[in-house]
């Protein structure tokens, strides 16, 4: 009779028991909140959620302006505070966004179809098993796109790089001689890191969006760094902190949406010659 009751009082105590999982390395915790810091990664507990069933990502086609894209390992981190402030301009401004931190999605590598055959890699992709195909659609209804990036040896997230590579169905569409769906849309890019690498980040990022026919909108990227002095601690209080950074971001999201405004995509249509894509 005894070890029945206890048997019962844990198997409720178990149903009431939460689950939580890290978005950057994967790690389960068990408990009604999630741990301070990630024993496996050391991330805050800013990049844990609930484990819940995960739903492919779907665009639901309710029309919006900008595409957002955290492109960091963390959503919550030094990238996630450029993001943060972007978005509250987006949203002071009153533009549609959508923002996707892409640490939260599953995003798996190109598979590079191009490299077997040229007509192999068209829109949409043949890819349709993860939430890219969602993120491919957006990218064609919004007319802009805002990427951050944390600099990681000299260049962009490979979290980013991956999901940019997919991108490689709309840029061959120029190359099919199909209709190209990008023309004329408008890129800003954030960029962050601790020490050096900022502007070739920005331009290795934007080199993508150039070579769909996106504008890069003037004055539309910031990168900031803090200096090799610091630890990771202090970074992330100065980004937390800086009234530089936020005008700067400001500065960024004001521009791309003063250029969207002008709508290039419409005027540029049918008069640009897809060269160099
Ligand atoms: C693998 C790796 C490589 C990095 N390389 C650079 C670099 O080349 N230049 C730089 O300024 N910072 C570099 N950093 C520092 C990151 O840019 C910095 O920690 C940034 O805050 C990370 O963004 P997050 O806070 O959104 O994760 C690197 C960090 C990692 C983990």
């Amino acid at each position: 009779m005894f070890t029945t009751a206890s048997a019962e009082t844990k198997k409720i105590s178990l149903q009431k028991s939460k689950a939580w999982k890290c978005s950057v390395c994967g790690y389960i915790h068990k408990g009604d909140e999630p741990p301070e810091e990630c024993p496996q990664c050391s991330s805050s507990s800013k990049e844990y959620s609930e484990l819940k069933d995960k739903q492919k990502l779907r665009y639901d086609g309710e029309n919006f302006d900008v595409l957002l894209i955290n492109g960091s390992s963390h959503r919550g981190h030094n990238t996630g505070v450029l993001v943060d402030l972007a978005e509250k301009a987006l949203k002071r401004k009153g533009v549609g966004y959508r923002r996707f931190n892409l640490n939260e999605l599953d995003i798996q590598h190109c598979w590079c179809c191009y490299s077997m055959r040229d007509s192999a890699c068209t829109y949409p992709c043949r890819n349709q098993l993860d939430d890219a195909p969602a993120l491919h659609e957006m990218i064609v209804d919004s007319k802009a796109v805002i990427v951050a990036s944390p600099i990681n040896w000299n260049n962009m997230s490979a979290r980013l790089k991956d999901f940019l590579d997919r991108l490689t169905c709309l840029q061959n569409l120029y190359l099919l001689k199909k209709e190209g769906l990008t023309t004329g849309k408008v890129a800003g890019i954030l960029v962050n890191g601790h020490e050096d690498g900022g502007v070739k980040t920005v331009m290795d990022i934007f080199l993508y969006f150039q070579q769909m026919g996106y504008v890069l909108a003037p004055f539309g990227f910031t990168y900031i760094t803090h200096g090799a002095q610091y630890n990771a601690k202090a970074d992330n209080d100065f980004f937390k902190n800086d009234e530089r950074l936020k005008k700067e971001v400001e500065g960024v999201v004001s521009n791309v949406i003063e250029t969207m405004k002008l709508d290039l995509e419409t005027k540029l249509k049918d008069k640009i010659s897809p060269v160099c894509e």
